[in-house]
């Protein structure tokens, strides 16, 4: 279920944007040829995000993926209470977000107002709940006059509405890009950066403006992590207006891998997993690739009834501490055939998660060389299978498995 993107998302990106984007983050007016002084007479700010934030990717749940806008107290609570007790938070789950469609209006001085009707006890006493259950609060709002279904945005009231969120005790900012004004995103998005910073309360900023502007060129000087494609659909490869199957989402992540790190992550949008439209094979294929490119673990599905399968994907440690790991390298494709794909992401002890991924439609084996996950020599190497939580053994040269359809196999391999 997503949202429209509403109108003006494709804003005028300005000379100084053209320069973030290849790469310049800090100007310096007396390095510039002499042409360019009109043009950055005023340059765009941007100064680190330094908020010691998201070090490794962030986990938590969003209620967008499965709640669009039916969102209310009594949701929020109850899976803050699901969360607290089934394993999640066990697990790492900790941001409990509420994406759009928690504002009604504005007050006559500007402050946004919540949905009376919605979230009688307000957004403080939410907060306060999320929090005694030892877990984290996150709130959505727009770049934008408005969000993308409608409701009050943000543009204008940066300062006033990071105030109100510090007030209530917000931990995360998801932070959208529908109806914004005529200027760059690194501009939007740093003003919102400075006014959450200005509050001195710590909180993660998760930029969505769908990677129309490259962020993963500029964002890391601004939020904790960035939107790199639109928004994605519970479904294999289809296209569905805006929104795309988890496949065509992963196939936009090859190649942006160098950009991620600790504190600021490449985001391929919000998990689908238990949403209902695909396979457990596919749900388990569309995690653990996530795990390999260090994506942000955002929970989508309805937490407080999931089946056993379900829950076994979403709160499987070994397969987590792949997405966690330290170093925070993001993975990268190492090897495509066809159908077959080898997936793999170094982790802080030197071993290597790696996925072997099919997505034909009939089984096949697929085989990686050591020397291609980066060891040279005809090493061997130690291998776990994390989904079976078993090791299966010690191999020269190279690893093969057999593969079902749209299923992985993941491994852990130890030199
Ligand atoms: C956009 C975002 C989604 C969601 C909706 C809410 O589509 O990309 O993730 O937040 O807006 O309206």
């Amino acid at each position: 279920m997503a949202g429209g993107f509403g109108g003006g998302k494709h804003g005028k990106r300005r000379f100084t944007q053209r320069l973030m984007n290849k790469g310049i983050t800090r100007i310096s007016q007396a390095g510039l040829l002499c042409c360019f002084a009109v043009l950055l007479a005023q340059p765009v700010r941007v100064e680190a995000l330094d908020n010691g934030l998201a070090l490794t990717p962030p986990m938590g749940w969003n209620s967008w993926n499965k709640f669009g806008c039916n969102v209310s107290e009594t949701l929020i609570k109850s899976v803050a209470d699901a969360m607290a007790t089934n394993g999640m938070r066990d697990a790492g789950y900790q941001y409990v977000v509420i994406d759009d469609c928690w504002q009604v209006s504005r007050a006559a001085d500007g402050t946004i107002v919540a949905d009376p009707k919605r979230f009688p006890s307000g957004i403080q006493a939410l907060a306060d709940y999320v929090h005694s259950k030892g877990l984290k609060f996150g709130i959505y709002s727009c770049a934008g006059t408005n969000t993308c279904a409608g409701r009050p945005g943000s543009l204008g009231h940066e300062l006033q509405d990071a105030r109100q969120y510090a007030v209530w005790g917000v931990d995360y900012l998801k932070y959208d890009w529908c109806n914004h004004a005529d200027e760059s995103a690194v501009s939007a998005y740093s003003r919102m950066r400075d006014a959450l910073q200005a509050t001195g309360r710590p909180v993660i900023f998760s930029i969505c403006e769908w990677g129309n502007g490259k962020p993963w060129l500029w964002a890391k000087d601004v939020g904790n992590l960035w939107r790199t494609t639109g928004d994605i659909f519970d479904c294999w490869d289809c296209t569905n207006k805006w929104s795309f199957g988890w496949t065509k989402i992963l196939d936009q992540q090859a190649g942006l891998e160098s950009h991620a790190g600790p504190g600021h992550w490449n985001d391929p949008d919000m998990l689908e997993v238990g949403n209902g439209r695909m396979s457990t094979a596919e749900y388990k294929a569309h995690f653990s690739l996530w795990c390999i490119l260090a994506a942000p673990l955002i929970a989508g599905n309805d937490v407080r009834s999931m089946p056993p399968e379900i829950k076994e994907i979403l709160a499987n440690k070994e397969v987590i501490a792949v997405d966690q790991d330290q170093l925070g390298m993001q993975g990268r494709r190492v090897q495509k055939a066809g159908d077959l794909e080898v997936w793999a992401k170094q982790l802080k002890d030197g071993s290597r998660a790696v996925v072997l991924f099919n997505r034909g439609t009939s089984a096949a084996t697929i085989s990686v060389a050591l020397e291609d996950l980066g060891y040279t020599g005809a090493i061997s190497a130690s291998v776990r299978d994390l989904w079976k939580r078993k090791d299966i053994g010690r191999f020269t040269g190279k690893f093969s498995a057999k593969v079902p359809s749209h299923e992985v196999v993941m491994v852990k391999v130890m030199p």
